[in-house]
């Protein structure tokens, strides 16, 4: 596969409308980051451009990445003034090297790990930090272990197979940070139960809207039957006063590059 695009087809509409806590959450994410009015900014992942748009606002420089080319074209759209591009984070060639990246929400869709950490590094300039989120350890156990359980229920041995994500622990992350030579100055591994938008079909929004590769190759009406019956095993688990929630843990670590390379 082409390094830079992305193989799920992402609706960036819906993940606007019925997902709008991803980029809500990130805006704490920004304080974090502290953007400084000209600083040099890269946004990793940056999806429909909400968050870059939050630190262009701040008065720093910002450069979007992401490796879906729908979010590319809507955060074009959105914010015309905001340079984005479709580039992936493992595939990150840019002219110029960045005071701060900044990542909210993405590096658990990246699988080679390693790659993006490495391509992460070389676009910061000395001194620079590294600022992210993403899904840690354990993050949405409940619904992969629901979603596999049903796939394997009606025999779709291969699909309850696909691990789509990567959940690092914190010592996992920080030492694959440490070990390319990153300072990692903070740490935090948190549970953030996260109330997701649809009080009736709120797994089944969040599943169709993140979980799609678990699913490719199935029947869309059985499709809508393993969803239907995900949701409703998860009600014990998920569903409380009247409201879905998605059980998510959150990894977010600060970093500085050290002035020496190696
Ligand atoms: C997350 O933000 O933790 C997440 C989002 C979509 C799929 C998996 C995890």
């Amino acid at each position: 596969m082409n390094p830079v695009i992305s193989n799920t087809k992402w609706n960036a509409s819906l993940y606007d409308t019925r997902h709008s806590f991803v980029s809500k959450y990130g805006e704490d994410l920004v304080n974090v980051l502290n953007p400084l009015p000209g600083e040099e900014i890269l946004d990793v992942g940056c999806r429909t451009g909400y968050l870059a748009n939050v630190v262009s606002e701040r008065g720093a420089q910002v450069t979007g990445i992401d490796a879906s080319p729908e979010m590319i074209a809507k955060a074009k759209h959105e914010y015309p003034a905001i340079d984005f591009m479709l580039m992936s984070a493992t595939d990150i060639h840019l002219h110029r090297k960045f005071d701060a990246v900044f990542s909210n929400a993405t590096l658990h869709w990246v699988l080679d790990k390693q790659a993006a950490i490495a391509c992460i590094y070389n676009a910061i300039k000395p001194g620079g930090r590294f600022v992210m989120e993403m899904g840690g350890k354990g993050n949405v156990e409940n619904i992969v272990a629901a979603v596999k359980q049903v796939l394997l229920n009606y025999g779709f041995e291969k699909e309850a197979g696909i691990n789509l994500w990567y959940f690092p622990s914190l010592s996992e992350y920080t030492s694959l940070l440490a070990a390319k030579g990153f300072r990692v100055t903070a740490a935090f591994h948190y549970d953030r139960d996260t109330k997701l938008e649809d009080n009736v079909n709120g797994i089944k929004d969040w599943l169709r809207m993140f979980g799609e590769g678990f699913f490719k190759t199935i029947d869309p009406v059985v499709v809508n039957e393993i969803l239907e019956e995900v949701q409703e095993n998860l009600k014990p688990a998920l569903f409380r006063t009247g409201s879905w929630y998605a059980d998510y843990k959150r990894l977010r670590v600060i970093a500085i590059k050290q002035n020496v390379e190696c």
